[in-house]
């Protein structure tokens, strides 16, 4: 194995693989042996969610980490859902296979700037979207996901105010579903704001019988435009229940290998982002690779460690969020 200096400037344990090697039966070999259990999400590439044991959204995966009883946690996603299960479970070693899969949203609030924001408004309740970092969490009242951000708003007494980040445009989502008046923090994920509305509504013209589906956290001239809103796991059942054949899809692109699978027959056609590259690939979540995944395994390591006290105080309004969604059923 590479030293530790290497391994932290890289992000990730850079060991040869022996070409003729079965990763996917190595992986199942080493899991076993380790007692280990591989959560990833949707935006992962398609190797890695075929060799997932569940594969899910932010909601999923944090309910998932709550409740298993692996000994060994794999979290093929990004760093802020690594911590976030590491929170969940502090008991458990928790594995990222690239350190440096951070976020871009998550980036957007530093803890420092984020706490001065607060002391700004100090009557009122901080929801925090779970894409930031475990700091962040700890100085919040209530940690919320794409799938249950509207409904823990509306679950709060309506004259309740409130401050709501990282994500403005999630923010501005949740703000128009319920009416409430939310202050919000100036954030946004780079791989949502990306779509251009004219390339869409271009796109929507040669494919009209097409749906439009997007994310909460594109721009809110993209979701005005949107046949169904939702997180991802929402936009995989919207697929499937829906009657319609064709979908465009504005939001990462690994969930298509799962509506792909879900779906056989219908297509689905990434929305366009505004230049043209393909910047609706999340550039942190696609630094997970098998092959890193492999190795993370075998070495065990990088692992993802969040301090006690922040463990303490994050741990709070996650569980809160937990809670609301199991008796809401989500
Ligand atoms: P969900 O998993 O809640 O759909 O959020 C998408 C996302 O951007 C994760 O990084
Ligand atoms: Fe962060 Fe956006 Fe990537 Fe999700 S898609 S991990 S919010 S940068």
């Amino acid at each position: 194995m590479d030293t530790l200096a290497e391994v932290n400037q890289k992000g990730f344990v850079d060991e040869y693989i022996d070409p003729t090697l079965d990763l996917f039966a190595e992986i199942e070999r080493l899991k076993k042996e380790k007692n280990a259990i591989i959560l990833a999400h949707y935006y992962q590439e398609p190797d890695i969610q075929d060799i997932a044991d569940y594969i899910g959204d932010s909601l999923g995966l944090s309910q998932e980490a709550a409740k298993t009883d692996a000994s060994l946690i794999v979290f093929a996603g990004v760093h802020f859902m690594a911590e976030t299960a590491k929170i969940l479970s502090p008991g458990k070693k928790v594995l990222l296979p690239d350190v440096k899969a951070g976020c871009s949203l998550a980036d957007s609030c530093p803890p420092h700037l984020f706490r001065k924001f607060k002391e700004k408004y100090p009557d009122h309740l901080v929801i925090t979207y779970v894409n930031c970092t475990a700091e962040l969490k700890a100085l919040s009242d209530i940690v919320c996901t794409s799938t249950n951000a509207v409904q823990i708003v509306e679950s709060l007494p309506a004259d309740q105010k409130i401050i709501f980040g990282p994500d403005k445009n999630l923010g501005a989502y949740v703000a128009k579903k319920t009416g409430r008046d939310l202050v919000l923090w100036n954030g946004a994920c780079m791989v949502h704001e990306i779509f251009s509305q004219e390339k869409i509504t271009r796109l929507r013209e040669r494919h009209p019988a097409a749906k439009f589906i997007a994310h909460p956290e594109c721009e809110e001239v993209v979701l005005q435009m949107a046949d169904y809103v939702g997180s991802t796991t929402g936009l995989l059942k919207y697929t499937i229940n829906s009657e319609a054949e064709e979908f465009i899809v504005a939001t990462e692109s690994g969930i298509i290998h799962q509506m792909e699978k879900a779906n056989p027959g219908k297509t689905f056609i990434p929305a366009p982002p505004n230049n043209s590259c393909a910047c609706n690939d999340c550039p942190y979540m696609k630094r997970n690779t098998l092959e890193k995944l492999y190795l993370c395994l075998k070495n065990e390591y990088p692992e993802v460690t969040v301090p006690e006290h922040i463990i303490e105080r994050a741990r709070v309004p996650i569980e809160r969020m937990l809670d609301i969604s199991a008796k809401l059923g989500l």
